[in-house]
């Protein structure tokens, strides 16, 4: 993961929403809880409150939407992907979901208080665009949030997947290239490219994140079956590749057992600012 080669927008976005829809089930099922650990902390960066306009960028399967509406914000979720979007509508009828790209927001400008986006901003092929257009569609004084994972340094769970891949495989496979998977989760980059865009009161912290798994063996084909980038890369290995990968990794995974099974510690930056 060293040099990043151009980035065509509308292969990268065709593909996400390719990945996504094909892993939507199984990533509410297995991603979504681990995505969802954070929830409560956006929302209390963004201050929810009782009617304040919320808008959910990259809302996935609905979950952050889902304790947003608890909160009794009048929630408005926006996803790439149909699927994501569907089981969205089924967890939280209570909010408004749509189909629709982050970096061109079907909404008017000031529209919203609060916006959050849950390791969303690393799908963006384009992120500053996608910063822009919520700083155009969120209130004056309003408060926008997101997260995005650590690299691996900081972050046991992606050195375990990565590390098995860059020693036995090829992380680089014939996909569309992608945005660096780690940009946002460096603090500096984060306060730079938020003020930059126009943002001000621009806080950056980091949160603690645990992958469970039932057992070692578990790990590899739950991130094959709901992850769509990871498990793309980790599908695209040679069978022999792959099984040396899967080794490592259930080896990796026995120094994380604990009486509840197997617990990777994890981590999340969570990105605050403010428009003027
Ligand atoms: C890792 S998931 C995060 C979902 C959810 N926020 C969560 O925390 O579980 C990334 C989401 O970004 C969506 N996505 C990718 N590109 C997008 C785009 N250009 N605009 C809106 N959503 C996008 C995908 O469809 C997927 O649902």
């Amino acid at each position: 993961m060293t040099a990043h080669p151009p980035i065509n927008d509308d292969a990268f976005k065709q593909f996400e929403r390719n990945g996504f829809s094909r892993v939507a089930e199984e990533y509410d099922r297995a991603i979504a809880q681990v995505t969802s650990q954070v929830n409560e902390a956006i929302l209390d960066a963004v201050e929810t409150g009782y009617n304040s306009r919320l808008l959910d960028v990259a809302c996935g399967t609905g979950w952050l939407s889902t304790a947003a509406v608890k909160r009794g914000a009048i929630v408005t979720g926006l996803d790439y992907t149909e699927n994501m979007i569907a089981i969205a509508r089924w967890r939280c009828p209570e909010a408004e979901f749509q189909v629709g790209d982050a970096e061109n927001l079907p909404f008017d400008s000031g529209e919203f208080e609060a916006i959050v986006c849950n390791f969303g901003i690393l799908h963006f092929p384009d992120p500053e665009r996608a910063i822009a257009e919520s700083l155009r569609v969120l209130k004056s004084g309003g408060r926008y949030a997101f997260t995005c994972w650590t690299p691996p340094t900081r972050n046991p769970f992606m050195a375990l997947i990565l590390g098995a891949v860059q020693t036995h495989g090829i992380i680089e496979v014939d996909l569309p290239p992608a945005p660096p998977l780690f940009r946002f989760g460096d603090a500096e980059e984060c306060k730079k490219v938020l003020s930059t865009s126009g943002f001000i009161s621009v806080s950056v912290s980091e949160l603690p994140i645990k992958w469970t798994f039932s057992t070692p063996q578990d790990v590899m084909p739950t991130i094959v079956a709901s992850s769509a980038r990871l498990g793309s890369i980790l599908t695209m290995q040679t069978p022999e590749q792959r099984h040396n990968i899967e080794n490592e990794i259930i080896e990796g995974a026995k120094k994380y057992a604990t009486d509840n099974g197997i617990e990777i510690p994890a981590s999340a930056i969570l990105v605050v600012s403010s428009k003027p």
